[in-house]
């Protein structure tokens, strides 16, 4: 019999992307979402009840479910305190109640500014956003509650990039952004200095990542450890860099490449990271995680396949 996975967050890029490589493995998978969906049940973190009961149905839980990013977080702090702190905890706590094993999602933002390099999930943490805050105490939560009592695995992301296999929800990373307005034919402003790093990875590696992360923790011998890892490629890129890529892809393709525009940071308070190279040996040594796609292969297929289909719907509106 194949193993009950539910996964919390199932509506959103992260999470769709979990449920499809899930499936393709074969799991049984229980997709839960936030609001009202048409295609998931509701299944709301701060809801200490339907967390329970959800927990209980399934043999694992994978949980993407967060208010997510820095911008939405600063918005309504409280919202992402209950979110992404409480329900967590929540989560994680439920989970160590019935020993159901979990696979819980963070982000690099609960670094805040590396001090050195390169970067492990032994790293000190020091966020500087309420995004990076609530979901440290998150972290911390998911660690105490399950450690001792239930196998987990926590991966603080670095920065998901590109379209999931059914291209059900979109990317909004930088390198969708910038082919998005290559596309339409607009400038890629990039904001000062410009060499910023970021460590960028495929949506789909992530979500084979956090497959590889289901199958240690619902192995009968895993020991009920809590476990951390950082996520990413191991690529990191200017946005300068990035600006570049796309460009370069443009002119390859289309014969001309959009202005890179250099712009002031709208949040200058905020430390510009000019370094970030994570560490991928001990999760390639430990789950076999290797990502495979490469940010220069993806662009140039992403930039023709959307340059396709834009023809395939210039063609249909003509005959139509
Ligand atoms: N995307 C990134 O750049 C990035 C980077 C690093 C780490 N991460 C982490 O990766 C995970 C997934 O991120 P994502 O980009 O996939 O986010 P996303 O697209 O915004 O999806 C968030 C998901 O959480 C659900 N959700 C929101 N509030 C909820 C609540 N109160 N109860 C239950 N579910 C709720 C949403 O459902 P509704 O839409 O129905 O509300 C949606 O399914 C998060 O833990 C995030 O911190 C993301």
């Amino acid at each position: 019999m194949s193993e009950s996975v539910g996964v919390l967050g199932a509506s959103g890029y992260v999470g769709s992307a979990v449920v499809s490589t899930l499936e393709t493995e074969a799991y049984d998978v229980y997709p839960a979402a936030g609001s009202s969906h048409e295609t998931y049940p509701t299944v709301d973190l701060r809801d200490r009840e339907a967390i329970r009961s959800f927990v209980d149905d399934v043999g694992c839980v994978v949980n993407t479910a967060g208010l997510v990013g820095v911008n939405a977080c600063e918005a309504d702090p409280e919202a992402a305190f209950e979110i992404n702190a409480i329900g967590a905890t929540n989560v994680a706590w439920a989970c160590a109640r019935r020993g159901v094993p979990l696979v819980h999602l963070s982000s690099v933002a609960t670094i805040g500014d590396p001090e050195r390099q390169p970067i492990t999930a032994e790293h000190p943490r020091d966020p500087t956003t309420t995004y990076g805050r609530t979901k440290l105490i998150g972290d911390r939560a998911v660690r105490t509650a399950t450690d001792g009592r239930t196998p987990s695995i926590t991966y603080c992301l670095t920065n998901p990039y590109g379209t999931p296999p059914d291209r059900a929800v979109a990317g909004n990373s930088v390198v969708d952004f910038f082919l998005e307005r290559a596309i339409a034919g607009e400038s890629l402003p990039v904001h000062r200095p410009g060499i910023q790093e970021r460590d960028l990875i495929h949506v789909t590696d992530a979500a084979a990542a956090v497959v590889a992360a289901v199958d240690a923790v619902i192995d009968p011998d895993a020991s009920p450890d809590a476990r951390q890892y950082v996520l990413g490629s191991g690529d990191a890129y200017s946005i300068l860099e990035v600006a570049g890529l796309v460009a370069a892809a443009c002119h390859e393709t289309i014969g001309s490449s959009p202005d890179v525009e250099l712009r002031e940071r709208p949040t200058p308070d905020q430390p510009v990271i000019r370094r970030f190279d994570i560490d991928t040996r001990e999760l390639e040594a430990t789950l076999g995680v290797e990502p495979t796609t490469t940010l220069e292969g993806w662009v140039d297929e992403e930039l023709r396949h959307r340059l396709d289909e834009r023809e395939r719907g210039r063609n249909a509106a003509h005959s139509r």
